[in-house]
């Protein structure tokens, strides 16, 4: 089959979006595949927002912990942190010599807070450019993302046929990315996209009490409790369907249509299913967390392997360069 390669910014623990959206498609795509992938933590990436390094270090660990409570196969997988390869960043600097300026100015990620320009650095500007790399560094086939990475793909996609084209050689691998229907934009507390930087997101690995307090901090209207309610416009429907049985979301559907019930009861239900639908990966990320070193053991592993893949694909850009 082809190479499947993602990553997840370490600037938060990975919230139920990025489960849904990335963690759990991105296993199943392994998997189903003969060839190795690549799983790594964009570290680098989280510093356009996280300074401090502290809290990088535990967000890094946290999201190295989720991958492996949901069961990520490293025999099949070259698992690393994105920095321990600092050869992306050279090949960042090649390839932000083949964008051009306006398609970075169009990217979301930078238009987004371009009404607050002081905010923005260099390094959010240039974030397509170095996602590029962390794609094209190892001759990816497969990304599978969210549905807000697509343009990030489509840029990647660009900048290597740029790069090819002016070079008159395939020499980098045109990536594809591969979105499932239906979790590409998992709805957050307030209906709208699930975000660390919206702070609307629900985090699966909480201790039960916290948690409780996360899953009612869902935003509801003020239906009373007697009247029938609409499921279809409820954030909390919505994103107990998306992890319920379609007998379990049926039930639920019938109780909001027949009154009676109320959104705290809607709350609850979502919060025990949490909990008994996910125990095992909470009991494993909560190992994981406490013993860093098994996390350690397999990335550092994973860092010796990614270089030998990502040595000769940069030899022959730098080659091709001018720079061997
Ligand atoms: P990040 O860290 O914001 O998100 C990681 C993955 O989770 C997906 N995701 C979602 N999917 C569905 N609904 C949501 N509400 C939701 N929120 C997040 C994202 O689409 C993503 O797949 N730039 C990337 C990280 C990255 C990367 C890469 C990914 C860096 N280099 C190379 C793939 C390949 C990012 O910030 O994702």
């Amino acid at each position: 089959m082809a190479r499947v390669l993602t990553g997840i910014q370490s600037s938060g623990r990975p919230h139920l979006g990025n489960i849904l959206g990335a963690i759990v498609p991105a296993i199943e795509l392994i998997q189903q595949n003969q060839e190795e992938s690549f799983i790594f933590i964009a570290d680098m990436h989280s510093l356009t927002s996280t300074k401090n390094g502290e809290i990088r270090k535990e967000n890094t660990l946290a999201v190295a912990a989720a991958w492996l409570a949901f069961g990520l196969d490293i025999n099949k997988t070259v698992f690393y942190r994105q920095s321990r390869r600092p050869e992306v960043a050279e090949l960042t600097w090649y390839l932000s010599c083949f964008t051009p300026y306006p398609m970075l100015a169009n990217a979301h990620s930078f238009k987004d807070k371009s009404d607050r320009l002081s905010d923005v650095n260099a390094g959010l500007f240039t974030y397509p450019v170095l996602m590029a790399s962390d794609i094209l560094l190892y001759s990816a086939d497969l990304v599978p993302v969210g549905k807000d990475q697509m343009q990030h793909l489509e840029m990647t996609r660009d900048i290597a046929s740029t790069f090819n084209r002016i070079m008159e050689e395939e020499i980098l691998t045109i990536p594809e990315a591969r979105i499932s229907e239906a979790v590409k934009t998992i709805p957050g507390t307030d209906g709208q996209k699930m975000s660390k930087s919206y702070n609307n997101f629900i985090d699966i690995f909480l201790p039960e009490k916290q948690l409780k307090k996360n899953v009612n901090s869902i935003i509801t209207d003020s239906t009373p409790l007697e009247e029938p309610k609409d499921p279809d416009t409820c954030n909390v429907y919505k994103l107990y369907s998306l992890i319920a049985s379609q007998e379990q979301t049926l039930e639920m559907r019938g109780k909001y249509q027949g009154g009676n019930y109320g959104y705290g009861h809607a709350k609850k239900e979502f919060f025990e299913l949490i909990l008994t639908k996910y125990q095992k990966e909470r009991e494993l990320f909560n190992f994981y967390m406490e013993n860093p070193a098994e996390i350690e053991s397999k990335l550092a592993a994973g860092e010796e392997k990614a270089k030998a893949v990502a040595e000769p694909i940069l030899s022959k850009v730098r080659e091709k360069l001018g720079f061997s």
